[in-house]
């Protein structure tokens, strides 16, 4: 036994190949029930994948960096669930390419922020957030709502996530630029904050 462990303490290509096939398997054993744990996989009820307009949304949410400081993850702590509602659930994710989890909060999670305020209230807030919430250090955005919203890009969008999978119909990816016409970033901000979260309520 100690000889063995000898011949590959002095062979350097032994080991680094016995070191891969140990590190290798350690790395199966994490990922692999992962494969067959469905629950991870499929959506949970009432999540579909986005409309246009909240599509839209979507990726101006990512153009202008909100991640940067609100996160889209609640745990599963009590200090969390009574202030943001219901913990995330990896069913909610499956249409997030790539989704908005974040890693630091400067302002609050987000992920439930869908229904809780009006639209109205959202438009105020985006432009200058200071006239809703005085001490507010988020940054204003007042240039969404003079963007419009270019209709065929978000068609083709869907279809390519169409491609990935995201079941979305022919007539949806048809009406996309229908659907999202006249209407200015603003609107489809405003579209997809009011949609977070909301496929599981359980606030008050
Ligand atoms: C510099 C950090 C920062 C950035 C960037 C930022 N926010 Fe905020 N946000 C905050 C802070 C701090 C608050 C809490 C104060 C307030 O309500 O304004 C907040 C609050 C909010 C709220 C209200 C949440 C609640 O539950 O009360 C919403 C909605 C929101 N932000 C959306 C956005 C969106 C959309 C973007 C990107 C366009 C964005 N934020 C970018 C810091 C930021």
């Amino acid at each position: 036994m100690a000889r063995g462990h000898e011949r590959v303490e002095t062979h350097l290509g032994l080991m680094v190949i016995l070191i891969l096939i140990a590190s290798s398997f350690g790395g199966l054993v994490t990922i692999m029930p992962l494969f067959n744990q469905t629950g991870l996989l499929k959506p949970v009820e009432g999540i579909e994948p986005y409309p246009a307009l909240q599509l839209a949304g979507r990726d101006v949410y990512v153009r202008e960096g909100c991640y940067v400081c609100h996160s889209q993850m609640i745990r599963p702590f009590r200090a969390e669930t009574e202030r943001y509602g219901h913990y995330s659930v990896a069913g909610e994710f499956v249409y997030d390419r790539p989704f908005q989890w974040g890693s630091r909060r400067a302002g609050p999670d987000l992920h439930r922020v869908g229904g809780r305020y009006s639209d109205e209230w959202h438009r105020v807030h985006l432009v200058n957030p200071r006239d809703v919430v005085p001490e507010s250090i988020m940054p204003g955005y007042p240039w969404l709502a003079e963007n419009p919203i270019d209709g065929e890009s978000v068609r083709d969008r869907m279809s390519a996530l169409r491609r990935l999978g995201h079941p979305y119909t022919d007539a949806q990816i048809e009406g996309a630029p229908g659907a999202v016409e006249g209407r200015t970033e603003m609107d489809a901000m405003i579209a997809y904050l009011q949609g977070l979260g909301t496929a599981i309520r359980t606030r008050r």
